[in-house]
């Protein structure tokens, strides 16, 4: 019988758990075995024995390594390289992030799935798309960490003491995270616009009932449905056109992200200087490659001397540690659904899904493009 392990996160400051109990009783039923290492969900508030009352061995991290035929994970643990040929990890494991980490594992004959590969836009993987639940827990919390380093009203609020004007929130980047970062400062009352560079995404952000900025920078559609990354002048005009409009908002949030990893610079230090005393950057693509404001740094939050606040705000799925393991446990089970036939695990390279997820297997990397990042070797 297949085993389904999930070992506590190793990674600073997360929380989530990639399995959480009410799908352990969902994976029991398929005919899987479960074993969780104890305090794996402690993190999310979920005790050992609510684990072990959906029917999981709850056991030390050793042994859930030694019984797993599949480790469930949400980032690569660190002792990955404790794991043994032909077990399989599953993961958002980021494979270009750490090429040399990702080529050990290969060699060891892990078979790593990462679902990051995920095609977005085939209907049957929708089920399986961890980006998107992520991406929708990190634009929810971003505008909540906005609406609380803000120092004045989101609503318009009209009391015995005075009128209070809404705030004006402009959110850059309208894919999954922007989208919901605006529903939920529109939900808090906020008077909130959006602007992206892709085409298709100006109608996603009027249908929030948001204002859609629009500037003088050609539509940018690239390949998967991404956007592709400006040239020079066009990203030189971009932010100079964004320097002026910037200004005129109390709230800026901005989750913009390109395919190749380095988030593009939309709010300039210019822009920056330019925004009123009191105003609020939530910088929700900060990370490790940088991210779309001028200084942001990943879990830090700095304020100018003028009195702008701008929050490297990397985290956030983590910080809504609950909500996010949920939605990423309910992705993991629909994905194992399709990869276990029988009882065992079963990996179809001709299934489209299974082509683009399967990173490592049999001792190589087998992705084309994970391949050519995590080698020396220049595309052909
Ligand atoms: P992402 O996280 O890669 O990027 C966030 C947003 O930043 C995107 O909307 C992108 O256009 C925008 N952006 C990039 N460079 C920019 C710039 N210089 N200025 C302003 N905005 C910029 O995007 P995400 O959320 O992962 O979505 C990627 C694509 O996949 C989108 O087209 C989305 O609609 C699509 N998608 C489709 C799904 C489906 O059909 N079921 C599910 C999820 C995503």
């Amino acid at each position: 019988m297949t085993t389904i392990g999930v070992v506590r996160e190793t990674a600073a400051g997360e929380r989530r758990v990639a399995l959480v109990p009410e799908d352990v009783g969902r994976l029991r039923r398929d005919g899987l075995q479960v074993v969780v290492e104890a305090g794996a969900g402690s993190g999310a508030w979920y005790a050992d024995t609510d684990y072990a009352d959906a029917g999981a061995t709850v056991t030390s991290r050793v042994q859930v390594y030694a019984d797993s035929d599949v480790l469930l994970c949400v980032t690569p643990p660190e002792d990955a390289d404790a794991l043994h040929a032909g077990q399989v990890l599953v993961g958002l494991l980021a494979p270009r992030r750490d090429p040399v980490r990702f080529r050990q594992l290969a060699a060891t004959g892990v078979t790593a799935i990462s679902l990051d590969l995920l095609p977005r836009t085939l209907s049957r993987a929708q089920a399986m798309d961890a980006l998107t639940s992520q991406a929708n827990v990190a634009g929810y919390k971003a505008a909540l960490v906005a609406a609380d380093a803000y120092g004045a009203y989101l609503p318009m609020l009209m009391t015995a003491a005075g009128t209070a004007r809404p705030a004006r929130v402009l959110v850059l980047g309208a894919g999954v995270a922007g989208l919901q970062a605006l529903a939920t400062a529109r939900r808090l009352g906020a008077a909130v616009t959006g602007y992206d560079v892709r085409e298709a995404a100006r109608e996603d952000i009027a249908s929030t009932g948001a204002a859609v900025l629009t500037l003088d920078v050609p539509a940018a559609t690239g390949e998967g449905g991404y956007a592709r990354r400006l040239s020079e002048d066009e990203a030189r005009a971009q932010q100079e056109a964004l320097d002026t409009a910037v200004a005129g908002f109390d709230i800026v949030i901005t989750t913009a992200q390109v395919p190749d990893g380095r988030p593009p610079l939309l709010v300039t230090a210019a822009a920056l200087e330019a925004m009123r005393p009191g105003s609020v950057v939530v910088d929700a693509a900060s990370g490790p490659l940088g991210g779309n404001v001028a200084g942001s740094e990943p879990g830090r939050t700095v304020v100018s001397a003028r009195g702008v606040t701008v929050v490297g705000a990397a985290d956030l799925p983590a910080r809504v540690p609950k909500a996010a393991s949920t939605a990423y446990s309910r992705n993991l089970c629909a994905l194992l659904a399709g990869l276990i036939r029988d009882g065992a695990v079963a990996v179809d390279p001709d299934d489209e899904i299974h082509a683009a997820v399967v990173v490592a297997r049999d001792g190589e990397v087998v992705h084309p493009a994970v391949r050519a990042a995590t080698s020396e070797e220049v595309p052909s």
